[in-house]
């Protein structure tokens, strides 16, 4: 018996009735392993996936009946094509995807080594793609369908050393909107989380100025309380949103005055 035959088994049980089988991708770590903290709390089944199964059945040891593991590279349309097997094995039905995994590097010097920015591409944008084209047909049979793809602040203007990360979320912004007016006849709500800095290995080596930095709890607890709600795009922090929205509306003040002193390019390489 799969895991939603097992909850649907008894759907008077208080234990069972009303939680919700979600799968999480990059939920080994950072906010993705907050969110199943939560999840799992609150008693909803979670699938989670990374690359590392090792660490993944490190989240699962505390709650082995909620949490199931599903190792996979989100950028490797074989190993995305065995999860979608997978899946399908665990359970007929998903009621909320979270397609939360991703990395990030940094241009240098604009160098402009297209190897980085596939593989970040891969990651960031590709791995929310494969994601939601493996869970659609179990997406299909919930009653209330959520996909959530994870983008980020930085997104909204260009950042300095950030052309291929934040170009990468961009695409997945442009992508969930998409998606969301093709899917504007149909019973699937998409959302967009957009966080802004938040202390994870992620942002470990970040040298420098992170402003309104907040922990993978607080992002978590942001993140589950606009996917309670109704709406299609999730922002946090309210006042770095806010900001850079108006930057992007004012985009000379941003391209003159703050992006100048933000860039540490004084020279265009000629080799
Ligand atoms: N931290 C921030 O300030 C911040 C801000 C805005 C947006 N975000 C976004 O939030 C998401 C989570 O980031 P985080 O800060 O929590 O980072 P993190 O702690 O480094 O977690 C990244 C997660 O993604 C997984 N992952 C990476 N590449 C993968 C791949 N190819 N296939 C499957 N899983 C993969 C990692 O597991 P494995 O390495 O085991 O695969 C890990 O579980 C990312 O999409 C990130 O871009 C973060």
């Amino acid at each position: 018996m799969n895991w939603q035959a097992a909850r649907d088994k008894h759907p008077g049980d208080g234990e069972c009735s009303g939680k919700k089988i979600v799968w999480i991708t990059g939920a080994s770590s950072g906010i993705g392993a907050a969110l199943v903290r939560k999840l799992v709390a609150e008693g909803h089944f979670v699938i989670v996936s990374g690359r590392n199964r090792d660490t993944l059945l490190k989240i699962q040891q505390p709650s082995p009946k909620l949490i199931k593991v599903l190792a996979c590279d989100v950028g490797d349309d074989a190993s995305m094509a065995e999860a979608g097997r997978a899946l399908a094995e665990i359970t007929d039905q998903l009621d909320l995807v979270i397609a939360c995994a991703g990395v990030c590097e940094y241009e240098d010097n604009l160098e402009l080594d297209v190897k980085r920015y596939r593989r970040v591409f891969d990651a960031n944008f590709f791995g929310v793609v494969n994601t939601l084209h493996q869970a659609l047909p179990l997406l299909a049979n919930s009653r209330s369908p959520v996909f959530a793809a994870v983008g980020s602040l930085s997104s909204i203007v260009g950042f300095p050393r950030a052309e291929a990360y934040g170009a990468s979320k961009a695409a997945v912004s442009y992508f969930m909107e998409s998606v969301r007016a093709d899917t504007s006849r149909v019973r699937l709500r998409t959302v967009l989380i957009r966080p802004g800095f938040i202390d994870t290995p992620l942002t470990k080596g970040n040298d420098f100025a992170m402003p309104l930095m907040m922990s993978p709890e607080q992002a978590a607890h942001r993140i589950l309380r606009g996917l309670s709600g109704s709406r299609s795009i999730i922002d946090f922090p309210r006042r770095l949103s806010w900001s850079l929205r108006m930057l992007a509306v004012l985009r000379p003040v941003w391209h003159k005055l703050c992006a100048p002193r933000i860039t540490r390019i004084r020279k265009l390489r000629n080799n």
